[in-house]
């Protein structure tokens, strides 16, 4: 499917993969419809898009409350004749152990508002366009570390997982009405949401540009999965072994956080 004309909903589009992502398609030729709270950041996004001598417009949204969405959506519906694909890209993460969570409940509702709520009702605001289309894509982003466990990301895990669920029933429900859609698992990607943690400042990450090139990739090719050869190894060894498969590699992950948190203290 070629982009050049497409128009793609990108949410998360102010900062990291999603900024990215966006200059990339206008090089393709993409329409993009960009969402994400802030509007400065959203209008650097948008000239650089311009720049490309692409179309981009830009809808301010705070993606963690139902109302805006609401508000936003219909807004987007009624400025773009066409839509042809969604791409669920906003989120926040945390990383904080579980036994430090015991009276943070909030923790684990905030994710699951943005990162899988958020996008769900997204979703449900664009599907009655892409009915009547008889076609629309929908891009979930995910993470690696739903298909090889590790610690530490709870709350953020569990609201993705909820994701990748929820796109495998619309996959199911919806494939025969035009409905595809892609899940994109990233392993960690050099953008401000990892340079917040610390201990990760040398850790070896993916480039956030080949990051952006996946998205692109879903869609165009629009595949049912998008993910390394390691965490497709992954999710086959979970599904077949979970027990050993989620004890076996911790004291590898344990190992490596001290490792990470020794190289912080001796480079700086
Ligand atoms: N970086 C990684 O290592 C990594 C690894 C695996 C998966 N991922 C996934 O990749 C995607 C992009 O992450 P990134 O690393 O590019 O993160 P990022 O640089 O922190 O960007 C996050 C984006 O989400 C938007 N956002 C956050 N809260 C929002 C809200 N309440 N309403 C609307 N928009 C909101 C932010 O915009 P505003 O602040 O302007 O609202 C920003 O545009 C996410 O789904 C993330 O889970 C990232």
């Amino acid at each position: 499917m070629k982009l050049n004309g497409q128009t793609i909903v990108l949410t998360g589009a102010s900062s990291g993969i999603g900024a990215e992502a966006a200059i990339l398609m206008a090089k393709r030729g993409a329409r993009l419809c960009l969402v994400a709270r802030r509007e400065e950041q959203l209008r650097e996004v948008q000239q650089r898009v311009e720049a490309e001598g692409a179309y981009a417009a830009i809808y301010p949204c705070d993606l963690s409350d139902n109302n805006a969405i609401e508000a936003c959506a219909t807004r987007i519906l009624a400025e773009q004749p066409q839509i042809d694909a969604l791409v669920n890209n906003a989120a926040h993460s945390i990383r904080r152990p579980i036994e430090q969570s015991l009276d943070r409940l909030h923790d684990f509702e905030r994710t699951v508002q943005l990162n899988y709520i958020g996008a769900v009702a997204m979703t449900l605001k664009l599907l009655p366009r892409f009915l009547e289309q008889g076609h629309g894509h929908v891009v979930n982003i995910s993470s690696l570390s739903t298909q090889i466990p590790i610690p530490l990301f709870s709350a953020y895990l569990a609201s993705k997982s909820a994701l990748e669920s929820f796109t495998r029933s619309l996959q199911a429900e919806m494939g025969h009405q035009g409905i595809s859609t892609t899940v994109v698992y990233f392993p960690m990607v050099r953008t401000p949401m990892s340079s917040r943690t610390a201990i990760y400042k040398y850790m070896p990450m993916m480039h956030v540009k080949k990051a952006a090139g996946w998205i692109v990739e879903a869609c165009e090719k629009r595949p049912a999965r998008i993910a390394r050869p390691m965490g497709k190894l992954g999710s086959v060894l979970l599904a077949a072994a979970p027990g050993p498969i989620t004890k076996l590699p911790q004291p590898l992950f344990r190992g490596m956080d001290q490792l990470l948190a020794s190289r912080l203290k001796k480079k700086g």
